[in-house]
């Protein structure tokens, strides 16, 4: 199948920076991005309470970069104490947002069920939604990385209508190869990303399963990005540790331009 995405680099910045760091990063990736945005579409995912200022920051600078949010709640409003609803993130700029990142199902617990009834609340407000799924080690040491990777695919874009699909991208990310150091060999990410795009294509149809953005992550390195991204089911990153840095984060928005 040939694939007919486009290439999409995202920086996850997890709970990490602050007030100002965060913004120097973010002008910093925007000066970065803003020359490659023909080619390359790229987002940042800094914590919830610096998304407004970012947002006006990246406003005023008349940015290239999509402002990313790394979760949300499904519902639109009401008693969820801690919650932020996609309505909110929507108010204050935010293009696109993360469900079923594998922290957020290995630490914080959450099911198929619920990342699904996220992905539904981000896709049905028109925004973008990147959604994760990967094997974790003794889930890749057993023969079962299609297997994990099929399941999370189905249950996360169930009832996902094919017009969605328009505005999704699959961030395919070994648990064992996140904030590790390890990678997955570009081969054994190229196996993985084709056999999900064969689920895609199953689910939705060919066409438009080559159309989806697929990125690899889990320890993306300025010195890893240019060969993981050279494997043509691999359209993009989702990058950890290294979007922290804006001179390494622009090296891998670099690499994805090639
Ligand atoms: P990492 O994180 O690049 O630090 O491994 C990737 C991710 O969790 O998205």
């Amino acid at each position: 199948m040939t694939t007919t995405a486009r290439t999409v680099i995202g920086g996850n910045w997890k709970m990490n920076t602050d007030r100002a760091a965060g913004l120097a990063l973010a002008r910093a990736v925007s000066d970065a991005a803003k020359p490659l945005a023909s080619k390359v579409d790229t987002a940042i995912f800094p914590p919830f309470p610096y998304l407004p200022i970012i947002s006006q920051a990246l406003c005023d600078a008349g940015s290239s970069l999509w402002l990313g949010a790394q979760d949300c709640y499904h519902a639109e409003k009401g008693a969820f104490t801690g919650e932020v609803s996609v309505g909110m993130l929507k108010d204050v700029g935010v293009k696109i947002v993360l469900a079923g990142h594998s922290e957020r199902r290995h630490v914080l617990h959450e099911g198929d069920d619920l990342v699904n009834l996220k992905v539904r609340a981000i896709l049905n407000a028109g925004l973008w939604c990147i959604l994760c799924v990967g094997e974790k080690l003794e889930q890749r040491v057993t023969g079962q990385t299609d297997t994990v990777n099929e399941r999370q695919v189905r249950l996360g874009l169930r009832e996902v209508s094919p017009d969605q699909l328009a505005r999704l991208v699959i961030a395919y990310e070994p648990v064992w190869a996140i904030g590790t150091g390890k990678t997955a060999t570009p081969a054994d990410a190229q196996d993985a990303h084709f056999n999900i795009r064969g689920v895609l294509a199953d689910m939705f149809g060919k066409d438009a399963a080559a159309r989806v953005p697929i990125q690899y992550g889990g320890s993306v390195t300025a010195a890893n990005a240019v060969e993981l991204m050279a494997q043509p089911d691999i359209n993009g990153a989702l990058v950890g540790g290294a979007s922290l840095k804006a001179e390494d984060f622009a090296k891998i928005i670099q690499a994805g331009a090639r």
